[in-house]
């Protein structure tokens, strides 16, 4: 018997020594890998924050739970720029959560569940004490605290609680170990710090937990997703709807940055399609304004129009719908902006229609 064993606890040691270990490493470094892929652009490379919060401070991740982590990651935060990960499946998800548990070797520790609280009083406390940095009604704060490469006065921008991807990972524990322990590193400061008791906390979560109805009920203005170009077609010349477009830009007081060929840079000096060309314009208050927003914006500023000659000789004037960035970004701060863009370049090719 014991004879017949030996081989099978050597065969076991083995597998544990040499399989095992190597399973294992491969699998950090599959879970670092999907991270760097969907996440690091955002939240850094060691999850110490960029357009993203950070994730890898000890305070946060005692606070939150691996469900709470895996939600997010499913669910995004809807207009607020953090992505759903539907097309990760579970496994990859799990994988994702693992990589951002392995910067902390704490525990979670979460506060005790609180008792129902006023949600009529934790409005008024949330107004007076939350309201000037998650928004008046909880929708979060402006921005992503980048502004080109240097960081905003608010170095993190605070989350949105009236959010239905934030409601549908954060059990009311969650909110409340938050609020009591506040997020060292970040100007999230702990209830207590603030000012609030322990009945202030739980009236403010029972407020929180109540934006859930409001979320519920069904909007008018379901978002009808807009065409992603405008295009216009002009009945005079190139050169004429040209300068027409120019004079319709500075009577909108708007500078017209440059003006390039299409397919500049693309061809030999020279040998450029003259009847294709691309104007630039803006503001720079607008484009600051659009780039504290969202600095991916970035790819689309300073604003532009193009102007092609067809070979029937008719004019067609494009450019890409502005009314699409909100979406495009999911940023739902971007939505009234972009309307008075939107605004600006209907103005613009209406006046080159006629
Ligand atoms: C000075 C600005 C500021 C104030 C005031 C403030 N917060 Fe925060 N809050 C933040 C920031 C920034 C974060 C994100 C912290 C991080 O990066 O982990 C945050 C995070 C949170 C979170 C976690 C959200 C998430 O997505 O993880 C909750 C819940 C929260 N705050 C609730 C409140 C409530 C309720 C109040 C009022 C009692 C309040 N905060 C007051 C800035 C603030
Ligand atoms: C395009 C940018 C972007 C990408 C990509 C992104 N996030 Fe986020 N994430 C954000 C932003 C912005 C927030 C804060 C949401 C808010 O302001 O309401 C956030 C919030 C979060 C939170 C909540 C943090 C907290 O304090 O409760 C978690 C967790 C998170 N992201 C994880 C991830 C993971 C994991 C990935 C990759 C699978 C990812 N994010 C990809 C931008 C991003």
């Amino acid at each position: 018997m014991q004879i017949n064993r030996n081989p099978l606890h050597l065969s076991i040691l083995i597998f544990f020594l040499f399989v095992a270990p190597g399973g294992s490493a491969n699998a950090a470094t599959e879970e670092s890998e999907l991270f760097a892929i969907n996440c690091a652009a955002c939240h850094g490379d060691n999850g110490d924050g960029g357009i993203g919060i950070p994730l890898a401070l000890p305070d946060f991740l005692a606070s939150v739970t691996d469900d709470y982590l895996f939600k997010t990651i499913r669910h995004g935060r809807p207009g607020r720029i953090m992505p759903a990960f539907q097309h990760l499946d579970d496994e990859q998800t799990w994988a994702i959560v693992r990589h951002i548990r392995s910067w902390s070797s704490g525990k979670v520790k979460l506060s005790p569940e609180g008792a129902p609280g006023d949600p009529e009083k934790g409005r008024e406390i949330f107004a007076r004490y939350c309201a000037r940095c998650h928004g008046p009604l909880g929708k979060g704060g402006a921005g992503t605290g980048i502004n080109f490469t240097r960081l905003h006065d608010h170095p993190v921008v605070a989350p949105g609680l009236n959010n239905p991807g934030f409601l549908a990972a954060a059990s009311d524990q969650i909110i409340r170990t938050t609020l009591l322990k506040g997020r060292r590193g970040t100007p999230m400061l702990p209830a207590a710090k603030m000012g609030l008791s322990s009945q202030d906390v739980d009236d403010v979560v029972s407020y929180i937990r109540s934006f859930e109805k409001e979320l519920q009920r069904p909007t008018k203005t379901a978002m009808v997703p807009a065409k992603p170009t405008l295009i216009a077609t002009s009945t005079d010349s190139f050169a004429e709807t040209v300068e027409n477009i120019r004079q319709a830009i500075s009577e909108k007081r708007l500078r017209i940055i440059r003006q390039h060929y299409l397919d500049d840079g693309l061809v030999a000096q020279g040998e450029e399609n003259k009847k294709q060309l691309v104007i630039h314009f803006g503001s720079i208050q607008q484009i600051n304004t659009l780039l504290t927003i969202d600095p991916r914006m970035g790819l689309f500023l300073p604003n532009r129009l193009t102007v092609m000659e067809q070979d029937d000789g008719k004019v067609m004037v494009t450019a890409v719908n502005p009314l699409r960035f909100g979406a495009l970004f999911n940023n739902a701060n971007l939505e009234h902006t972009s309307r008075e863009l939107y605004k600006i370049y209907s103005a613009i090719l209406e006046e080159v229609s006629e």
